[in-house]
């Protein structure tokens, strides 16, 4: 295939070079477009029509399924944005709650601006009386997860109200109901399997200390929540909060795709979320650094993830974007030390382990070769389980997070004209029509 330069492109994503294609002898030009950073794309819209092929790409590692103004990320360089702006200077320098009203309106809030969103959402922090009864209904045992998936589904059958997808009023309601809700419906999820009364919503409080003191105050007790713990917990949402087209916001897209409604696609972003090569990760790096237990055992473990017979890989570990160092891990790394340093953990022996295993990786051929550095869930988990959070609700809280990301990527779908109910094609390798065997 040739790309060629011919016309100058349209704003926001259209064509500026054209890319010929030679199919059986037949030549077909493709628009080339262009956005405002990032690769180029080819446009294949119409190849099945020109030229009655398809396109192969199992896992969308070249393709791109949408264009969107959210978040770019250059995994050459390890760079995230979120509309522009760097992670680490996010992090830094601002608080969730005003990450996601840059993440759904495109620029950060003015100071009167964040008022007003603030209170909005924190009128929006209860959930209708009638939903812990669902809560009761599940096992006291059941992965939070599970717990998750099923109540955030079912807020759809309590808020009519904003499930219209074509009225604007409505998206945005829903939208500021799922930030809003998603804290007390996680906390519940982690109360109800300790066996402890739910703690309502302190509106008095900012979203992310409302939330712990909703996680770990009792009723029979004054709870006081630590500034350092809410302060790296909230960081740390800030960094989950959206990375462009991954595996559970592509879920949110496809699912928002058919019409269906915003909670109805957040249960289902939740659901892939869940699966260990995406947010399940950070449950799954924490077991491992336990597993592993002292530095004396990483070279074998180390040896055990270049084998492939083993099975076993580096959790915490590579990623298919970054071929780089995560930026959102060095922010996580720093978060770590500082959480485990105010909480006196200094010497927490997986912190060792972990520290240890990234020096081993970072220096070994196969490590290197394949450019697999440590991903954001490498650190978080020990932040996660030194703030008291237990490992089955690590994953809670990556949902906890990305539900803003969700939202804004799924408002961007449903508002962008050149949005289709998702279909993908396939290669069909499957038996060729035969007749029913005659009796
Ligand atoms: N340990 C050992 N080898 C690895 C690892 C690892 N963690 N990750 C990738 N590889 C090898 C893999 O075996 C393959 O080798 P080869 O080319 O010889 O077949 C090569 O590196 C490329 O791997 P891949 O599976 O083709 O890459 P992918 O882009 O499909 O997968 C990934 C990306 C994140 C699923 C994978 O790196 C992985 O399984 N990592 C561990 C799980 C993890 O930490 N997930 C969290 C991702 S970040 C949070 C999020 O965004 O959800």
């Amino acid at each position: 295939m040739n790309v060629h330069e011919t016309k100058p492109g349209k704003a926001g994503g259209a064509a500026k070079q054209s890319a010929t294609l030679t199919v059986d002898n037949k030549q077909v030009q493709l628009e080339v477009r262009s956005g405002s950073i990032g690769p180029d794309v080819i446009d294949v819209g119409n190849l099945y029509r020109q030229t009655g092929c398809f396109t192969y790409d199992p896992g969308f590692t070249s393709t791109a399924n949408c264009r969107s103004a959210i978040t770019f990320i250059d995994g050459d360089k390890g760079e995230l944005l979120y509309r522009g702006y760097p992670i680490d200077q996010l992090a830094e320098n601002t608080n969730f709650l005003a990450v996601c009203y840059l993440l759904l309106y495109g620029e950060l809030p003015t100071n009167a601006e964040f008022i007003a969103f603030r209170r909005t959402i924190t009128n929006h922090t209860m959930v209708h009386e009638q939903m812990t009864r669902f809560f009761t209904g599940y096992r006291r045992d059941a992965h939070p997860m599970a717990v998750m998936v099923g109540n955030v589904g079912a807020l759809s059958s309590f808020y009519h109200d904003s499930t219209d997808i074509n009225d604007q009023a409505q998206r945005e309601v829903a939208s500021h109901r799922m930030i809003a809700k998603m804290p007390t419906i996680a906390a519940m999820a982690y109360k109800y399997s300790l066996g402890q009364p739910f703690i309502y919503p302190r509106n008095d409080l900012d979203y992310t200390s409302n939330f712990l003191q909703m996680c770990f105050a009792v009723p029979s007790e004054p709870y006081l929540v630590n500034p350092v713990i809410s302060r790296a917990l909230d960081r740390i949402f800030i960094l989950h909060a959206d990375h462009e087209q991954n595996a559970s916001t592509s879920t949110v897209r496809l699912a928002g795709s058919s019409g269906a409604n915003p909670f109805a696609c957040i249960s289902a972003g939740i659901a892939c979320l869940w699966g260990p090569a995406h947010g399940g990760a950070n449950e799954a790096a924490l077991n491992m650094l336990r597993e592993i237990g002292t530095v004396e055992r990483i070279p074998e473990f180390v040896k055990k993830a270049k084998d492939k017979s083993s099975g076993f890989r580096l959790m915490g570990f590579g990623h298919r974007v970054y071929k780089n160092y995560d930026p959102r891990a060095k922010v996580m790394q720093k978060t770590c030390h500082e959480v485990l340093d105010a909480l006196g953990h200094r010497d927490d022996p997986l912190l060792k382990v972990a520290l240890e295993l990234e020096r081993i990786a970072l220096q070994d051929e196969y490590f290197i070769e394949k450019k697999l550095y440590p991903n954001i869930d490498f650190y978080s988990g020990i932040t996660l389980r030194a703030m008291g959070f237990p490992i089955e609700l690590f994953t809670v809280l990556f949902a906890v997070a990305r539900t803003v990301g969700w939202i804004a990527q799924w408002k961007e779908m449903i508002e962008d004209p050149e949005q289709r109910i998702g279909r993908p094609r396939q290669l069909y390798i499957g038996p060729k029509r035969r007749d029913f065997p005659a009796a």
